[in-house]
């Protein structure tokens, strides 16, 4: 036995010392993962599971109490990439309850605190836990000055041009002086899987759960990526405050929406015990349909002059607790373990599960993640696993029932040959991926491809889906893009025609033709962006065509660019947006004469569009520009755009390199930096008259 599987209370003193220990670096580096990489690589409920573990420990050995214990610690130290935040008020964290007798206790803690009877009534505004991630807005004389993360509760990143795509800049009525407000941002299932569908087809890594993807999305060096993903807020506390907005909680709820912040609508005062259950039964009944995950509830306090007489313990207030929701688990028998691959050829383990259902839905699959995970937890085919849907929309594998492995059960290889075409498939070092080298052979990184090309953001040919992909490709109607446009022409030569076949008739077939001939004619950034070169995503793609304008030239550039030295390999790297990864794919693309091959086919059944050049009359053509402060005759989206219509590069940040500072009312120190590097400031008039 492991000292990590004795239970807590039959540790001895010096175990406890170990185990703290081992805890304390295991949890941090989790929390690295989830706050700074915005990648975990277990499940909340694992998470908590350590937590809870450390925390039993710490209880029976108080004096064991680390100084790194994980809990005195909320969260992590804020990223090196971002300014800090110091919290004037610290964004702290809350207590967890899982039962019944957790929420009877700690209405019972409350009122043995204040000195109340046994019974005494106490109303709670309970609303849903979101999952997503924590803000805090300063807004001061209504107007956003400075958005931050929580980091670790004390100081936060500053993330205040990346909070201006997400929350309204100015609040309606008349807010206090200075108002900080906190919440949560967070990213819609909906627009989560957009999202994921955009990035599988760039062949970009996929964020795990929509918690990350609004993590990775609000913490963006750049607030242009931030504003392009769709983030919501729910606004459900304040910081600093500069004169109280009402005497209970619920009534700052409210004075907080009418200043048109968004709050939760499905907030509500209970005040007693059976009340909170039945709300709890609602809401988790409810959780299926919300568009947006939450993990819980919390219940808080609703009267202020208590939550300050109770204040805080540690991490968390003694006013408020979050009840959270089981994970939704099951057991199944995992029946086989199935290798995906991907277009740029990436390994994907998926574990083929006996049907099982979990909150409601019956589960097949779930992802394995990757080679170290099935290593890590050492998973086998003929396992009894457990398996979970929490809040993830992709099931997860969590655990092994040992006690019910088959006894002639073997640990699993990972393959070191592609399923698809039986090349060698290698691991980069530092890559938690394990890749096909079959590149053009392997025909299932070919489907992949043809998938890419035809997706949203590529050619988007109506019609012609994933599926009918499958279809035309198993037939053997479609080996590359250029058969795509030949299809028609060809049809004579097949055993019969599309519109005979099952589920095809004459109006389906004549839409589809139809379809693939209006994107004969094809702009030169979704043609680049359809080639499905790796690390060339939407965004890539349309610095390439901004910057070689013609496909000619851009072809030209990526051949003179082969041998990755001089100055066309230097030139490709100049561009802005163009990383090392990148080129090198780019150019090693351009380098394979079957990829010459086809494009020059391609380019005969498809007329590459150039893409549209900047007004290069304008003479501030090519000149970057950084807005700060508020502006009171635009929006920052129409100043931004009106930018770009002229062939400037909007920036997020002041450097000696930018051209422009246009400073708004409030300009604060954005505008400073600019005037101590010698930058150009101009007022907003005075852009105004420049930009006509
Ligand atoms: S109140 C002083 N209300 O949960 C404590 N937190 O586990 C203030 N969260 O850091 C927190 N929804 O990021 C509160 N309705 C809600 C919430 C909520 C999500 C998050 C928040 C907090 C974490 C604590």
């Amino acid at each position: 036995m492991t000292l990590a599987e004795i239970a807590p209370e039959q540790l001895t003193e010096a175990q406890a010392t170990e185990e703290l220990a081992r805890l304390a670096a295991e949890i941090a580096a989790h929390d690295q993962r989830y706050y700074q990489e915005d990648a975990p690589v277990v499940s909340d409920a694992e998470y908590d599971a350590l937590r809870m573990r450390n925390a039993a420990i710490e209880a029976r050995f108080p004096q064991l109490v680390r100084q790194d214990s994980p809990s005195l610690r909320v969260g992590a130290a804020p990223s090196e990439k971002f300014g800090k935040v110091k919290h004037r008020i610290p964004m702290l964290s809350l207590g967890n309850a899982f039962s019944e007798e957790d929420i009877a206790d700690f209405l019972q803690r409350i009122r043995r605190f204040l000195g109340l009877a046994e019974d005494a009534e106490i109303t709670l505004l309970c609303e849903p836990k979101i999952d997503g991630l924590s803000f805090s807005a300063r807004y001061e004389k209504g107007k956003l000055v400075q958005g931050a993360t929580r980091g670790d509760g004390e100081t936060g990143e500053d993330i205040t041009e990346n909070l201006r795509t997400v929350l309204p800049g100015v609040l309606k009525g008349t807010p206090p002086d200075v108002l900080e407000v906190r919440g949560e941002v967070y990213m819609s299932h909906a627009d989560f899987a957009a999202l994921n569908a955009q990035r599988e087809a760039a062949g970009e890594a996929l964020f795990a759960n929509p918690r990350n993807a609004a993590a990775g999305s609000l913490r963006q060096l750049d607030p242009a990526i931030t504003a392009s993903r769709k983030l919501q807020y729910f606004v459900y506390g304040w910081g600093e405050i500069s004169s109280e907005l009402a005497e209970t909680q619920s009534g700052c709820i409210a004075a907080l929406g009418a200043y048109g912040l968004v709050t939760n609508p499905l907030v509500q005062s209970c005040s007693d015990l059976e009340t909170l259950l039945a709300y709890y039964a609602r809401i988790y009944a409810k959780r299926p349909e919300l568009p947006y995950d939450i993990d819980g509830l919390v219940y808080k306090v609703d009267r202020l002059d208590w939550q300050k007489r109770l204040g805080f313990v540690a991490r968390a207030p003694r006013w408020a607790i979050a009840h959270k929701f089981p994970a939704e688990q099951a057991k199944t028998v995992l029946e086989d373990i199935l290798i995906q691959v991907g277009r740029t050829g990436a390994l994907t383990p998926v574990a083929v599960l006996r049907p099982v259902t979990v909150g409601g839905v019956v589960v097949s699959r779930a992802t394995l993640h990757n080679e170290d995970e099935i290593r890590r937890k050492d998973i086998r085919i003929g396992d009894t696993v457990t398996i979970q849907r929490a809040g993830d929309v992709i099931p997860q594998v969590v655990a092994v029932d040992m006690a019910l492995r088959p006894d002639d059960s073997q640990p699993y290889t990972f393959p070191e040959t592609c399923p698809a075409c039986g090349s060698h498939a290698v691991r980069e070092e530092g890559e938690a991926v394990r890749r096909c080298t079959g590149g053009l052979i392997c025909p299932a990184q070919a489907v992949e491809r043809l998938k890419h090309f035809v997706a949203r953001g590529a050619f988007d040919i109506e019609g012609l889906g994933k599926k009918q992909v499958e279809l035309f490709w198993q037939k053997g109607l479609l080996h590359n893009p250029v058969d795509i446009f030949r299809m028609e022409a060809r049809q004579p030569e097949w055993e019969t025609p599309l519109n005979a076949w099952e589920g095809w008739g004459k109006k389906s077939a004549g839409n589809l033709f139809a379809a693939i001939a209006a994107r004969r004619s094809m702009s030169l950034e979704r043609f680049i962006y359809a080639l499905g070169i790796r690390h060339v995503g939407e965004t890539t793609a349309k610095m390439l065509a901004r910057h070689y304008g013609s496909y000619h030239t851009f072809e030209a550039a990526m051949r003179a660019a082969e041998g990755e030295a001089g100055e066309a390999w230097e030139g490709l790297l100049a561009i802005d947006g163009i990383g090392p990864a990148a080129a090198q794919e780019l150019v090693a693309f351009y380098a394979e004469p079957h990829n010459r091959d086809l494009l020059a086919k391609l380019t005969q059944e498809v007329q590459v569009q150039d893409a549209v050049a900047p007004v290069a009359s304008s003479p501030l053509s090519g000149k970057s520009v950084v807005f700060t402060g508020t502006l009171e005759h635009m929006t920052r989206s129409e100043a931004k755009a009106r930018a770009e219509s002229l062939g400037m590069k909007v920036v997020g940040s002041v450097s000696a390199k930018t051209d422009y500072v246009v400073a708004g009312a409030e300009a604060g120190s954005k505008l400073k930096k600019a005037e101590a590097l010698g930058v150009k400031v101009l007022s907003e008039s005075e852009w105004v008259a420049l930009s006509q």
